[in-house]
């Protein structure tokens, strides 16, 4: 099977390659990339008006599989990716069981395999058994069943000891631990940012020293250890400042933030009450500057979803009752071309940086490029389409999105994996 994509904006970051161009895939990998390339027995896709990046790589997806299936599982989480422009997405591990276990790892890659979109999964193993924080998992066997990274996602590492010691094993495996940063004795299980809306609303609020004081500890342990450390979503103007800091000092130190940290503030919650209900929670605007500032410097690597799918029955629950995430495979790209890109604040090839090859490195994976012999995951998108955002034509079981009746500029067109299209818009 041969595929020809004719004509589009190559967009990629690592070579620099730029410019209309055709690009040629062979036996799953790119063969040729060309100002006018034929191939007579080549399926050609016409990408005239298009941008072809890198396949879009998410380090940061709740699939739900095994055991909540009523949120999410493997085949609806897959196409959702497929359908958001992801050819490879990493999964958490919390779910039930909690992937602390090789069986698990095993059984989530095998079920991707079989029964998914074609989209590839990369499962992350927990960092302690059952997330309980109490006991190390086996990270070697965590590793030889293919697990990518390790990750206690959901809830914080609150031992300190314990995840200097997780560190340094994790190093001698070479799998990056990704840390969920808020101090549980700070944030307990409040709804929203302690500010102005948590006093409004009369509710305890999540301080942003809760995430905070967590990176702050976690930097200075990669310092002293070092070892890397990714800081998962980040949300508040001082945690970019603590990553900026420790990586000037030359600390291993990556981090992440979502969509909804550089578009939303806390007041979503007096809008939508739990559908704006995340953790870490949205914050007042100064920190959503901030965070778009540390986009744009550098000192943020990547944009992932943490896509969380609830059911409609939970998200009906009160604000205080109700449980926290959004989803967001399906509307990501969009929204960081809308807010990123369209209001000129950044680059083209930076946006697809931090959510192609950035990703890739910190998860060891031989993706988010475009050279050639690079394997054909590509996503190809129209960068200026309009359209408005309806949770009704989502893949995914998750409705619980804030963005719904936002409109944005960018549509994904083709999510190719393998050199096999996997998604295709039909308009
Ligand atoms: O809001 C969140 N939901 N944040 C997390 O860290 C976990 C996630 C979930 O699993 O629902
Ligand atoms: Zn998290």
């Amino acid at each position: 099977m041969k595929l020809l994509i004719k004509q589009g904006k190559i967009v990629d970051p690592v070579s620099g390659i730029g410019g209309k161009m055709d690009i040629l895939i062979e036996d799953g990998r790119i063969s040729c990339i060309g100002s006018q390339l034929e191939d007579r027995y080549a399926q050609v896709v016409d990408a005239r008006g298009f941008a072809v990046c890198a396949g879009l790589v998410d380090m940061h997806v709740h699939l739900r599989d095994p055991g909540l299936t009523y949120k999410e599982d493997i085949v609806t989480g897959t196409a959702a990716a497929a359908h958001g422009g992801f050819t490879s997405i990493a999964c958490m591990a919390n779910t039930k069981p909690v992937a602390d276990n090789p069986e698990t790892i095993r059984y989530i890659r095998e079920k991707a395999q079989q029964e998914g979109s074609g989209v590839q999964v990369w499962p992350v193993g927990a960092v302690t058994v059952g997330l309980q924080g109490e006991q190390h998992t086996d990270f070697k066997a965590l590793k030889a069943a293919g697990a990518v990274a390790l990750s206690d996602d959901g809830v914080p590492v609150m031992d300190a000891n314990l995840m200097r010691d997780a560190l340094i094993m994790a190093g001698r495996q070479k799998l990056p631990i990704l840390c969920h940063e808020e101090d549980s004795t700070l944030a307990d299980n409040y709804a929203v940012n302690e500010g102005r809306v948590s006093r409004q609303l009369g509710i305890h609020g999540r301080p942003a020293i809760a995430e905070e004081i967590m990176i702050m500890r976690d930097a200075m342990l990669a310092e002293e250890t070092g070892q890397p450390v990714h800081i998962c979503h980040i949300s508040t103007a001082k945690s970019v400042e603590i990553v900026r800091r420790y990586k000037r000092r030359g600390v291993q130190i990556t981090c992440e933030t979502c969509p909804q940290y550089f578009t939303l503030t806390h007041e979503q919650v007096l809008l939508q009450g739990s559908m704006a209900r995340v953790n870490p929670p949205l914050r007042p605007t100064k920190d959503v500057e901030a965070i778009v500032e540390g986009l744009r410097d550098g000192t943020i690597d990547c944009i992932v979803t943490d896509h969380a799918p609830h059911s409609a029955e939970e998200k009906a629950k009160p604000l205080t009752e109700a449980p926290s995430g959004m989803v967001g495979l399906e509307t990501s790209l969009a929204i960081a071309l809308t807010q990123l890109y369209h209001t000129g604040k950044m680059s083209l090839a930076d946006v697809i940086r931090k959510m192609t090859i950035n990703p890739a490195r910190i998860l060891r994976l031989r993706k988010g490029s475009l050279g050639m012999g690079a394997d054909a995951d590509l996503t190809i998108f129209d960068p200026n389409e309009a359209w408005t955002i309806d949770r009704g034509h989502f893949r995914s079981k998750g409705r619980n999105t804030p963005f719904a009746g936002m409109q944005v500029k960018g549509k994904v067109k083709y999510t190719i994996v393998g050199g096999n299209i996997i998604y295709r818009y039909d308009a």
